[in-house]
C-alpha cells in the first residue's frame, strides 16, 4: 500500500512537471482568430499570465530559431584555434584571411559576434533574407553547425565577444527579430 502511494504520487508529480512545460500553439485564420487572439489576451490577462500570440507568422519558426540561438553557447566555451581552422577551410577563401573581404553588406571583421550569428541563422531560416548572392551562403549556413559556428566566432570575434552580448539577444519574440528581406546592421 505504501509502495503504491509513493509511485503515484511520482506518477502524478511527472504529470504535472510535463504539464508545466507543455506549449499549445492554436492557428486560427480571419475574424475568429483575431476573436480569439482578444479572448486569449483578456484571459491571461485575468490570470495575470502571459500568452504570446503570432499574427501571419509560424511558431515552429521562432522555436527553431530559439533552438539555433541557444546552440551557440554565449559563455564562450569554443576553441578559437579550431575556428581558425574551420574559418581558413570553409570561409577564408570567399571572405579573406583576415574577415577583411566585404561579400555581402559589412566586411565580417566589422560585424559583432551577434550580427554574424544573427545572419547565419536568418540565412538558415528566411530564404528571402539576404543580398542577390544569398544562395550561396543558405547553403553554407545549413551545413556548419551551431559549434563550428561558435568556434568560427570565437577565432574571428574573440573566445569572450559574446559575453558583453549575453541578454540582448535572448527570449525575443519573433515579431521584432524578423528582419526580413534586409540585411542586419
Ligand atoms: C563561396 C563563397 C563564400 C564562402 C565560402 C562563405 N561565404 Fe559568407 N558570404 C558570401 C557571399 C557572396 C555573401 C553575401 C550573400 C548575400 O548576397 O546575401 C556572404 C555573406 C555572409 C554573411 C553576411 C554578411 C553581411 O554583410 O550581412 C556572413 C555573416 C557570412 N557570409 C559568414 C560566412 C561564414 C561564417 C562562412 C564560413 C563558414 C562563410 N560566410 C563562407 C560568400 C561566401
Amino acid at each position: 500500500m505504501k509502495k503504491f502511494t509513493s509511485l503515484s504520487l511520482a506518477c502524478l508529480f511527472v504529470a504535472s512537471a510535463f504539464a508545466a512545460n507543455e506549449v499549445y500553439y492554436i492557428k486560427a485564420n480571419g475574424e475568429f482568430g483575431k476573436q480569439l487572439s482578444e479572448i486569449a489576451k483578456q484571459y491571461a490577462n485575468d490570470n495575470n499570465t502571459k500568452v504570446e500570440i503570432f499574427v501571419d507568422e509560424d511558431p515552429r519558426k521562432y522555436k527553431d530559431t530559439r533552438i539555433l540561438k541557444t546552440g551557440v553557447n554565449k559563455k564562450g566555451h569554443y576553441s578559437a584555434s579550431l575556428g581558425k581552422e574551420l574559418y581558413e577551410k570553409d570561409c577564408a577563401s570567399c571572405h579573406g584571411i583576415n574577415a577583411e573581404k566585404r561579400m555581402g553588406k559589412t566586411a565580417l571583421k566589422d560585424m559583432s559576434a551577434k550580427d554574424i550569428e544573427d545572419s547565419m541563422i536568418m540565412y538558415r531560416n528566411d530564404s528571402s533574407f539576404g543580398g542577390s548572392m544569398r544562395t550561396v551562403m543558405q547553403n553554407k549556413a545549413k551545413t556548419i553547425s551551431n559549434s563550428n559556428l561558435g568556434a568560427i566566432i570565437a577565432h574571428l570575434k574573440g573566445k569572450d565577444a559574446f559575453a558583453s552580448e549575453i541578454n540582448e539577444s535572448e527570449n525575443k519574440p519573433v515579431s521584432t527579430q524578423k528582419q526580413q528581406g534586409s540585411y542586419l546592421r
